[in-house]
Protein backbone atom coordinates (compact mmCIF):
# COMPACT_ATOMS: atom_id res chain seq x y z
CA UNK A 1 0.00 0.00 0.00
CA UNK A 2 1.02 3.22 -0.92
CA UNK A 3 -0.90 6.95 -1.11
CA UNK A 4 -1.03 9.61 -3.55
CA UNK A 5 -1.73 12.97 -3.26
CA UNK A 6 -3.32 15.03 -6.00
CA UNK A 7 -1.00 18.23 -6.50
CA UNK A 8 -3.81 20.85 -7.16
CA UNK A 9 -6.30 19.62 -4.68
CA UNK A 10 -4.29 17.91 -1.43
CA UNK A 11 -6.59 14.83 -1.73
CA UNK A 12 -4.37 12.32 -0.73
CA UNK A 13 -5.40 8.48 -2.27
CA UNK A 14 -4.40 5.13 -0.54
CA UNK A 15 -3.28 2.59 -3.16
CA UNK A 16 -3.63 -1.09 -1.91
CA UNK A 17 -1.31 -3.83 -3.20
CA UNK A 18 -3.91 -5.12 -5.92
CA UNK A 19 -5.28 -1.76 -7.39
CA UNK A 20 -3.41 0.18 -10.23
CA UNK A 21 -2.96 3.54 -9.62
CA UNK A 22 -5.77 4.63 -12.47
CA UNK A 23 -8.20 2.30 -10.76
CA UNK A 24 -8.16 3.43 -7.38
CA UNK A 25 -8.25 7.31 -8.34
CA UNK A 26 -11.03 6.49 -10.70
CA UNK A 27 -12.89 5.44 -7.89
CA UNK A 28 -11.97 8.05 -5.37
CA UNK A 29 -13.57 10.64 -8.19
CA UNK A 30 -10.28 11.54 -10.28
CA UNK A 31 -10.15 10.55 -13.68
CA UNK A 32 -6.41 10.15 -15.28
CA UNK A 33 -7.63 8.89 -19.34
CA UNK A 34 -6.18 5.01 -19.92
CA UNK A 35 -6.34 3.12 -22.82
CA UNK A 36 -4.25 -0.23 -23.11
CA UNK A 37 -3.98 -0.03 -19.56
CA UNK A 38 -1.08 -2.61 -20.19
CA UNK A 39 1.92 0.13 -19.40
CA UNK A 40 2.22 -0.25 -23.35
CA UNK A 41 0.62 2.71 -25.31
CA UNK A 42 1.31 6.08 -22.54
CA UNK A 43 -2.27 7.33 -22.93
CA UNK A 44 -2.39 7.44 -18.80
CA UNK A 45 1.18 9.43 -18.36
CA UNK A 46 1.26 11.57 -15.42
CA UNK A 47 3.98 13.98 -14.14
CA UNK A 48 5.14 12.90 -10.59
CA UNK A 49 6.12 15.97 -8.29
CA UNK A 50 7.34 14.23 -5.94
CA UNK A 51 8.38 10.51 -4.54
CA UNK A 52 10.10 8.18 -5.62
CA UNK A 53 8.56 5.51 -8.60
CA UNK A 54 8.59 1.53 -9.29
CA UNK A 55 8.42 1.76 -12.93
CA UNK A 56 6.43 -1.00 -14.43
CA UNK A 57 5.41 -0.09 -18.32
CA UNK A 58 7.70 -1.29 -21.37
CA UNK A 59 6.98 2.37 -23.02
CA UNK A 60 8.89 5.16 -21.37
CA UNK A 61 12.41 6.16 -22.27
CA UNK A 62 14.78 7.10 -19.34
CA UNK A 63 14.43 10.91 -20.50
CA UNK A 64 10.69 10.79 -19.88
CA UNK A 65 11.39 9.40 -16.91
CA UNK A 66 14.10 11.64 -15.61
CA UNK A 67 11.86 14.93 -16.64
CA UNK A 68 9.02 12.92 -13.76
CA UNK A 69 7.06 10.78 -16.06
CA UNK A 70 5.41 7.95 -14.96
CA UNK A 71 2.36 5.27 -16.47
CA UNK A 72 -0.25 5.46 -14.27
CA UNK A 73 -1.92 2.52 -15.43
CA UNK A 74 0.93 -0.17 -14.32
CA UNK A 75 3.39 1.66 -12.20
CA UNK A 76 3.82 2.21 -8.34
CA UNK A 77 5.43 3.50 -5.84
CA UNK A 78 8.45 2.66 -4.24
CA UNK A 79 8.34 4.94 -1.06
CA UNK A 80 5.09 5.90 1.00
CA UNK A 81 3.97 8.49 -1.45
CA UNK A 82 3.95 9.86 -4.81
CA UNK A 83 2.75 13.54 -5.31
CA UNK A 84 1.17 13.55 -8.97
CA UNK A 85 0.86 17.03 -10.83
CA UNK A 86 -3.08 16.51 -11.59
FE1 LIG B 1 -1.72 2.51 -21.90
FE2 LIG B 1 -1.31 3.22 -19.35
S1 LIG B 1 -3.18 3.11 -20.43
S2 LIG B 1 0.15 2.86 -20.88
Amino acid sequence: VFEVKIASTGQVIKIPGDRSVTAALEEAGVKVPTSCEQGACGTCKVKVLAGEVDHRDKRLKPAEKEEGWFLACVSRAKGDQLVLDL
